[in-house]
C-alpha cells in the first residue's frame, strides 16, 4: 500500500500519511505524491477542500533522516520544495488533523493549515538545530508571528515539544479532540466548508493572507538555501550519524 493515500470524496481531497511503523516519516517519494495531490486538488475545480491527516498515534516524525541522508534535496524543484511551496500558495482551504507527535515538517506544514484539529495526544516539535540545521517552511517567520518571539525561540532554539494545550493557547490548533476523534472531526469541518460558495472560500483566504505572501516565499526561499547547505555540514551529518546509531550526537567538535 502507498505511504501516502490520495482520496477524493465530497470535494474533499485527503492525503494520509500512510507509513506508521516509520512514524510516518516523509520520504522524497512522499513529497512527491504531497506535490502532485495538491497540484491535483488546485487544478481541479471539484475539490474544494484538502485535509492531511496521519494516525491517531502519530501525525508524522518529519523527514525520513535516512532518506534526506541519501538523496538530500538538491534544487528548488526537489519534491520536498515542492511541497512546500505548493501548500504554502494553495489558494483553497486546508485542514489538518494531528494526532500523537508531529515533529519537523510535521509542525511547520501546520503554519499553512486554515484550520487544526489536535488530539489531546498532540505533540509538537521542530528540532532543527538539535539536528544541525535551521527552520523551513517559513517557520522562522511565521512561528515568531503567532506565538511571539520568547515562546518562538522556546520552540526554535530548545526544540522542545510543546503540548495541544500550549497549541490550542498560541492560536496554532483549533479545537482538541480524542485522538480517535481528530480524522472524523477534520473531515466533518472539511464537508461543511466544501458545501460553502468556493469563490468566497478562496478569495477570503487570498485577502487574509495577501499581507505577507510575498515575505513567506522570501523567508521559505531563505531558509531553503541555508537548510541545503547546512544538511551537508558536519553538526547534521552527526545528528544524523547518531540517529541512525541510536547514540547521542556529539556536538563538541562541530
Ligand atoms: N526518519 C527515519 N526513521 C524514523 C524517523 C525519521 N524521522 N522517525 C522515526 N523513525 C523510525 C525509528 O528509527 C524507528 O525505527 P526502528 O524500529 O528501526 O528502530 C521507528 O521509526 C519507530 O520510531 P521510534 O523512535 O521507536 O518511535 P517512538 O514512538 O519512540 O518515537 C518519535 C516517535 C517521532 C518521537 C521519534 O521517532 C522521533 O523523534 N523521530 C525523529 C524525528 C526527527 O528528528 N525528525 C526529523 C525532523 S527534520
Amino acid at each position: 500500500m502507498s505511504d501516502i493515500l490520495t482520496h477524493v470524496d465530497a470535494g474533499v481531497m485527503t492525503l494520509t500519511f500512510n507509513r506508521i511503523e516509520r512514524k510516518n516519516s516523509i520520504t522524497a517519494a512522499m513529497y512527491a505524491a504531497l506535490a502532485d495531490g495538491l497540484a491535483q486538488a488546485q487544478a481541479d475545480a471539484a475539490i474544494r477542500v484538502v485535509v492531511f491527516q496521519g494516525h491517531e498515534t502519530v501525525f508524522s516524525a518529519g523527514n525520513d533522516i535516512g532518506d534526506f541522508l541519501n538523496q538530500p534535496p538538491a534544487t528548488a524543484e526537489s519534491p520536498v520544495f515542492r511541497f512546500l511551496r505548493g501548500i504554502s500558495t494553495f489558494t483553497k482551504p486546508v485542514i489538518a488533523a494531528v494526532s500523537g507527535p508531529a515533529v519537523g515538517i510535521g509542525t511547520t506544514m501546520l503554519f499553512h493549515c486554515d484550520l487544526v484539529y489536535a488530539g489531546d495526544n498532540a505533540a509538537f516539535s521542530m528540532p532543527f538545530v538539535n539536528l544541525g540545521l535551521c527552520p523551513e517552511a517559513a517557520s522562522s517567520l511565521l512561528v515568531p508571528q503567532l506565538m511571539g518571539y520568547h515562546r518562538a525561540a522556546e520552540a526554535l532554539l530548545l526544540g522542545e515539544p510543546f503540548f495541544a494545550e500550549a497549541a490550542l493557547e498560541v492560536g496554532l490548533v483549533n479545537r482538541i479532540v480524542p485522538p480517535t476523534e481528530t480524522n472524523a472531526t477534520a473531515q466533518a469541518v472539511a464537508r461543511k466548508l466544501a458545501a460553502k460558495p468556493i469563490s468566497s472560500l478562496i478569495e477570503t483566504k487570498r485577502l487574509m493572507k495577501k499581507g505577507q505572501t510575498a515575505q513567506v516565499a522570501d523567508q521559505m526561499a531563505e531558509e531553503g538555501v541555508s537548510f541545503g547547505r547546512m544538511l551537508r555540514e558536519p553538526a547534521a551529518r552527526e545528528a544524523f550519524g547518531a540517529f541512525m546509531d541510536k547514540r547521542k550526537p556529539d556536538f563538541s567538535k562541530v
